[in-house]
């Protein structure tokens, strides 16, 4: 069979499993694109105390802010797309969007490490294509099946995603709240006992856990809450002791932190006082997820507070000029904004600045 060398223009013949086939030729491997996975990446963070943002995006505004406060603050950045992103952006564009930030960075002038990542892969088919379009890093997500089931899947995706040299991560326990497709009314935490096992038996380069940090602006009921002095609501605190646990039966294996957005008060007090209706908005407070992050925390996945930093520029600058009617107007302050909390994200959150 006539074999290509992966990633090298150069036709040989050989039937060596690292090979592909011709049949594979419309294929696009991350390597190609500049990208990294993610496997390097977390073990220097698991040894240096620190986690990786993962940053949702679906557009150039906020390709632009990631790529943009990475490269100012040196940090490593992993880009995540979910399923509906994927859908609403194109994965062709997609793939160019990914190989465009990887030149975007070295023009300006320092090249950081990028990976792609699927946010919430829920099927192999999903998780095949987009490690046929570029990806260097998928997540399948079958938190929600029997254990068993979610072994099994796991498992198959990590056999092919491995053919490719893309990471794999997976998860146990399930998070509440809302995000794209992705919904649970109530937490189940992640059980101890298990991770070890599903670790062994699945390959997965990267385990997602719930310890009580929940998807979207509303993390929480009111009625889970305290309230401060001044009226603002305080989420039940983040279950250490899970995290503890975890890490004693899975010594220095990477661990992932979904939901991970604070939604800061100032900014939604922005949307509502331009006109905008976020009630109840709950986050979890930054204090833990910076004590999170120093531990085998080394991916934090943040997507709402982006949601709301650039709602609130939006919002802010259309009510203030309300005959602006050039995107670029509206779009361009949102992308300061977005780049703004995705370097203190990085600087007093993460501490992935200058570990690139
Ligand atoms: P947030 O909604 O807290 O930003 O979480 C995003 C996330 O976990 C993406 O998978």
């Amino acid at each position: 069979m006539v074999l290509r060398e992966p990633n090298i223009n150069k036709w040989c013949y050989n039937n060596a499993a690292e090979y592909r086939t011709i049949e594979d030729d419309t294929m696009t491997t991350y390597k190609e694109l500049g990208l990294v996975n993610s496997r390097g990446l977390f073990q220097k963070a698991v040894k240096g105390g620190y986690a990786i943002p993962a940053f949702n995006f679906n557009n150039l505004e906020q390709l632009q802010a990631i790529i943009g406060a990475c490269v100012e603050t040196k940090s490593p950045v992993i880009l995540q797309v979910s399923s509906g992103a994927r859908k609403y952006a194109n994965s062709t564009l997609l793939k160019h969007l990914a190989k465009g930030a990887v030149d975007y960075a070295k023009e300006l002038g320092f090249p950081i490490p990028i990976v792609l990542h699927l946010d919430h892969g829920d099927t192999f088919e999903l998780c095949k294509s987009c490690v046929e379009s570029g990806f260097s890093s998928v997540m399948i997500d079958g938190s929600h099946h029997p254990y068993d089931k979610n072994v099994e899947l796991t498992k198959q995706v990590v056999e092919y995603a491995h053919k490719y040299d893309v990471t794999v991560e997976g998860e146990l326990g399930v998070l509440a709240g809302i995000e794209d497709a992705v919904s649970s009314a109530v937490t189940h935490y992640t059980k101890p006992e298990e991770v070890e096992d599903f670790v062994k038996k699945t390959g997965v380069d990267s385990l997602a856990i719930s310890i009580g940090t929940s998807h979207g602006a509303n993390k929480f009921k009111p009625e889970q809450c305290t309230r401060s002095a001044d009226g603002v609501l305080l989420p039940p605190p983040l279950r250490f002791d899970i995290l503890e646990e975890v890490e004693k039966r899975i010594p220095g294996f990477p661990i992932v932190l979904h939901g991970a957005s604070s939604v800061p008060v100032e900014l939604v007090k922005i949307i509502n006082a331009n006109g905008g209706k976020m009630k109840d908005a709950v986050g979890i407070p930054e204090d833990q997820l910076r004590k999170a992050a120093k531990s085998a925390v080394c991916k934090v996945n943040i997507d709402s507070d982006g949601r709301i930093a650039m709602t609130a520029a939006v919002r802010k600058t259309l009510m203030e000029n309300p005959a602006e009617f050039d995107p670029r107007k509206y779009l361009g302050p949102a992308r300061d904004q977005l780049k703004e909390l995705y370097k203190h994200k990085i600087v007093n959150v993460l501490g992935s600045n200058d570990k690139a």
